[in-house]
C-alpha cells in the first residue's frame, strides 16, 4: 500500500515546470537553448512598488493579516474594479490570495463535488483543466477555431451545458492565443448563460493591461451585469505589474462564494504575504505609465515576431491582440521527416524536434488544441531574432 494519498495522483506536474526542468538540464549539459517558454514579463517590478514594500516592512507590516486580504488592499481593489472595469463591488465581494492561481484553486475547491463539470474553451491556460481535476471535477474541453479568433461560440456553449455543469471559464486576453472577446461576443454568451441559472462564470482578466493596437478589453461582469452575482472576476498583479514572484492575486464575486474561498485558504496558506499586499496597494493606486510603456515594448516585439514566424515554411500564426504569446499552427510540418528520419506526427514531435534544434517552446497539446506550439515574446528582441532564425533553419531541414 502506498504511503501517499490518492490525491497526489490528481496533482499533475505542470507541463511548463517539466519543460523548464528539461531546459535547465540541457543547459547544464552545455547545450545552447533559446527558451521562449516563460509566462512572465522579463521586466522587473516597477520601482515605486518595490519602495512601497520596503517602507511597509519598516513600518511593521510583517505580521499575519486577515486571511483573505487587508482592509486597505480590499478597498484599493474595490476602487480598481469600479474605475477600470465598471464593476461595482464591496469588500465582502473581494478575496485576495497568493496569486491568481490560488484564487482559482480556492474557487474550484470550494464549489466542485466529484463529477461536476467545468467548461473550458480550448486552447486555454493549462492550469484550468489541472485544477479542475485536482478538485475532483471534470474538465469539459470545448475546442474553438482560428477562424472564430479562438473564441467560444454561443451555439457550442449551449450544446455543452449539462445538469452537472458548474462553471464556464473565460479568459480574455487569453493565454495562449492573446485573443480578446468583444462586448458583442460576451453578450452572445451571456444570452445562453441566462437560460442556465445554475451555471457560474469565471472571468480571468489577468492580462487586461497587456493589449495592442488600442483594442479595448471589457469585463464580463460589466457587460452582463445580470450575471454579475454568479461571475467570479479573477485578476492579479503578476502580469500587468511584473510581480510574478510576489504571489498576489484577487477576485470579486458573490459574498457566499468569497466566504467559502476564505475557508479554503484558511486551511492552507492563511493570508498572502503582508509585504506583497502592501506592494499591491501601491500598484493598484499608483501611476500606470510604466505599465503602458512596457505594453508598448511588448507590441514592438509582437510586431517583430509575428511576420517572421508567418514567413517560415509550414507555419501559420494568429496575431495576438493581447497577452505576450503567439499560438503558432505547425500543421504544415506534420507528416514531414527530420534529418534523422523521424516523422513529425504531432505537435509534441514538433516541439521535441525544435528542442533538438536549440529552441524550447511548449506544444499545443497541453493547451487543449493541436497541432500548435506557443511562443512567448516576453523576451529580449535579440532572443526572438535568434529563435526565429533557428525555427526557420529547422523548417528548411524537414522534408
Ligand atoms: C491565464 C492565466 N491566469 C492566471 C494566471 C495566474 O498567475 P498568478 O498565479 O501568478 O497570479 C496565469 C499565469 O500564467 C495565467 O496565464
Amino acid at each position: 500500500m502506498s504511503f501517499l494519498s490518492a490525491r497526489v495522483a490528481r496533482a499533475r506536474l505542470t507541463a511548463s515546470a517539466a519543460a523548464t526542468q528539461r531546459v535547465r538540464e540541457l543547459r547544464a549539459a552545455g547545450v545552447d537553448i533559446v527558451a521562449l517558454t516563460q509566462g512572465e514579463p522579463d521586466f522587473n517590478t516597477p520601482d515605486h512598488i518595490i519602495e512601497a514594500a520596503y517602507r511597509a516592512m519598516h513600518a511593521g507590516q510583517t505580521h499575519y493579516t486577515p486571511v483573505d486580504g487587508t482592509p486597505e488592499l480590499k478597498a484599493a481593489i474595490v476602487e480598481k474594479f469600479r474605475r477600470e472595469n465598471g464593476i461595482e463591488c464591496r469588500p465582502e465581494n473581494v478575496s485576495v490570495g497568493a496569486g491568481g492561481k490560488q484564487v482559482l484553486f480556492n474557487a474550484l475547491m470550494a464549489t466542485l463535488d466529484p463529477g461536476d463539470e467545468v467548461l473550458i474553451p480550448a486552447p486555454s491556460w493549462i492550469a484550468y483543466a489541472d485544477l479542475t481535476q485536482f478538485a475532483e471535477g471534470v474538465p469539459i474541453i470545448l475546442p474553438t477555431r482560428p477562424e472564430d479568433g479562438f473564441k467560444l461560440r454561443a451555439e457550442d456553449l449551449e450544446r455543452a451545458v449539462t445538469k452537472r455543469t458548474k462553471w464556464l471559464m473565460l479568459n480574455s486576453p487569453s493565454n495562449p492565443t492573446g485573443t480578446i472577446y468583444s462586448e458583442a461576443e460576451y453578450r452572445n454568451l451571456a444570452a445562453v448563460l441566462e437560460r442556465h441559472p445554475d451555471l457560474w462564470i469565471i472571468s480571468d482578466e489577468i492580462y487586461e493591461h497587456i493589449r495592442y493596437d488600442g483594442v479595448s478589453c471589457v469585463s464580463f461582469a460589466a457587460v452582463a451585469p445580470q450575471l454579475a452575482a454568479r461571475t467570479l472576476t479573477v485578476n492579479g498583479l503578476s502580469k500587468s505589474f511584473a510581480m510574478t514572484g510576489w504571489r498576489l492575486g484577487y477576485a470579486c464575486g458573490a459574498p457566499e462564494l468569497i466566504r467559502a474561498m476564505w475557508r479554503m485558504q484558511g486551511q492552507s496558506t492563511l493570508n498572502p504575504s503582508s509585504v506583497s499586499q502592501a506592494a499591491a496597494v501601491a500598484a493598484l493606486t499608483g501611476p500606470m505609465d510604466v505599465v503602458e510603456k512596457r505594453c508598448a515594448e511588448f507590441q514592438t516585439r509582437r510586431d517583430f515576431i509575428v511576420p517572421r514566424l508567418e514567413a517560415i515554411r509550414g507555419l501559420r500564426c494568429f496575431s495576438p491582440q493581447g497577452a505576450f504569446y503567439v499560438y503558432v499552427s505547425c500543421e504544415g510540418w506534420l507528416g514531414k521527416r527530420t534529418p534523422e528520419g523521424r516523422v513529425l506526427e504531432s505537435d509534441e514531435d514538433v516541439t521535441e524536434y525544435l528542442l533538438s534544434q536549440g529552441i524550447s517552446v511548449p506544444s499545443g497539446q497541453g493547451y487543449g488544441l493541436s497541432p500548435y506550439f506557443r511562443v512567448s515574446f516576453a523576451s529580449a528582441l535579440g532572443n526572438l531574432e535568434e529563435a526565429c532564425r533557428r525555427i526557420d533553419a529547422a523548417a528548411q531541414r524537414i522534408m
